[in-house]
């Protein structure tokens, strides 16, 4: 524990630490906050959540997470394999699928879950199986600015959850440069071998860059080696863009099964965390077979299934984007308003989506700019200074009024010129 505690206190002294707070209350965008190391309180306006629909706060989804605990319990108390699934598990998966244009869909706890099953289902299927071989080995290209989770599945992708079978083969993981799909044409061209099983994986929208991942240019390499998968991590993509909401493939206007008849396999993962008001991830896939395969991977045997409320809760936000579009409009209208809004007054803000990174001058900390909006404006956005270039990483979403808006862009301006001038130091 020496080395533990030495480092810690090297970290916080370095002041790298992430500010904690703790809510007390939300009203919409309106939430109480408590500084975890203080223990003051703050009223903010936050332009930080990933709720981007308003759906977490909505009666019909608290509703139907209230009436799934009365039905069946706050917990199915058991992993699917021991004890079965609830009816709800069967409805969420079938409403993905509708929502998704792919057939069959699967569920799992959270997206680190999820994408570690594809990886030990597909590159090393289940157990051995007296009469078969699995020899192929599996090439995975990876955009260089992926999520986490991408990142941990393809790194542990060489063995299945830990286990390495006597039949499992190789699995060799390339990156290629964020979005450039010259880069991706130029690796499968170099790397990919004629017995290869190849796999490409990308965020949908980028979590920390706001940006679209250019699908129809990636399809087109794609199609040149047929029975490629296409995995597109959707966390940030449904329920924001498309005018449907449906996410990658609504915004480019091209269908799943378009893409089948090309020869490629596309592999879709949702998350409920952020437009779904809940929690858990789930898989869709175009072949039954792989959707069985993950049903037996370790991490759905292995664990709980998802919880009763979070179920329900996940089921009626898709409900609700699919019944009202109208919501997904509002989002991506307010997006472009405050995009706008910010360019206009000079900030840098990279991305075209509902996630808008600013980047701020070098002098400038975002963790300082934060800390002023808070202090002293009642704003709260999201200082990254740890995890990714230094940026402010503001989150517009449905409930946003244009007066809330104007205030955030106005009071940026205002903590701007005198962070710049260095005539103010809020206590960061
Ligand atoms: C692109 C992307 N994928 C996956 C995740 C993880 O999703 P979850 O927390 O819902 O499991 C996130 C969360 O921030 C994300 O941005």
């Amino acid at each position: 524990m020496e080395v533990v505690n030495d480092y810690m206190q090297h970290l916080h002294g370095s002041g790298l630490y992430p500010d904690k707070f703790i809510c007390h209350q939300k009203h919409g965008n309106r939430v109480e906050i408590e500084e975890a190391s203080t223990g003051r309180r703050h009223q903010v306006l936050t332009f930080c959540t990933n709720d981007v629909l308003g759906l977490a706060q909505a009666d019909m989804v608290k509703q139907a997470a209230v009436d799934a605990i009365m039905q069946y319990g706050t917990s199915n108390s058991s992993c699917s394999v021991l004890s079965g699934r609830i009816d709800l598990h069967r409805q969420l998966e079938a409403e993905i699928s509708q929502f998704k244009h792919l057939p069959h869909t699967h569920l799992f706890l959270n997206a680190w879950m999820a994408l570690q099953a594809l990886m030990d289902g597909f590159c090393h299927l289940a157990m051995p199986v007296p009469g078969f071989r699995h020899t192929r080995e599996t090439i995975i290209f990876t955009d260089v600015l992926n999520h986490g989770c991408i990142i941990s599945a393809v790194v542990n992708a060489g063995n299945r959850s830990g286990k390495l079978f006597g039949h499992s083969p190789k699995v060799r993981v390339k990156a290629y440069r964020h979005c450039d799909m010259d880069d991706l044409a130029r690796k499968v061209k170099r790397y990919a071998r004629p017995d290869d099983r190849i796999m490409v994986i990308s965020d949908a929208v980028f979590s920390m860059d706001g940006d679209i991942v250019p699908l129809p240019q990636m399809l087109d390499v794609m199609a040149q080696y047929p029975g490629s998968l296409v995995v597109m991590d959707e966390a940030h993509a449904s329920g924001a863009i498309g005018p449907q909401g449906e996410g990658i493939y609504d915004h480019f206007g091209i269908t799943p099964q378009s893409v089948i008849e090309r020869g490629i396999v596309p592999i879709i993962m949702t998350t409920f965390s952020k437009f779904a008001g809940s929690a858990g991830a789930a898989i869709s896939a175009p072949s039954r077979e792989l959707i069985d395969l993950l049903d037996v991977s370790p991490t759905s045997i292995g664990t709980i299934s998802l919880p009763p409320p979070v179920t329900a809760a996940a089921l009626e936000s898709i409900r609700q984007v699919r019944q009202h579009p109208e919501k997904v409009q509002k989002l991506q209208a307010n997006t472009r308003y405050l995009r706008s809004r910010l360019t206009e007054a000079g900030f840098e803000a990279i991305g075209e989506t509902n996630v808008i990174p600013v980047i701020l001058p070098e002098d400038i900390s975002p963790k300082a700019f934060a800390r002023c909006l808070m202090e002293e404006f009642g704003l709260w956005v999201s200082p990254i200074w740890f995890i990714a270039k230094p940026r402010l990483r503001i989150t517009a979403n449905v409930l946003h009024t244009k007066e809330e808006m104007d205030r955030l862009v106005n009071a940026m301006i205002l903590v701007r010129e005198r962070l710049g001038a260095s005539l103010v130091q809020c206590t960061a």
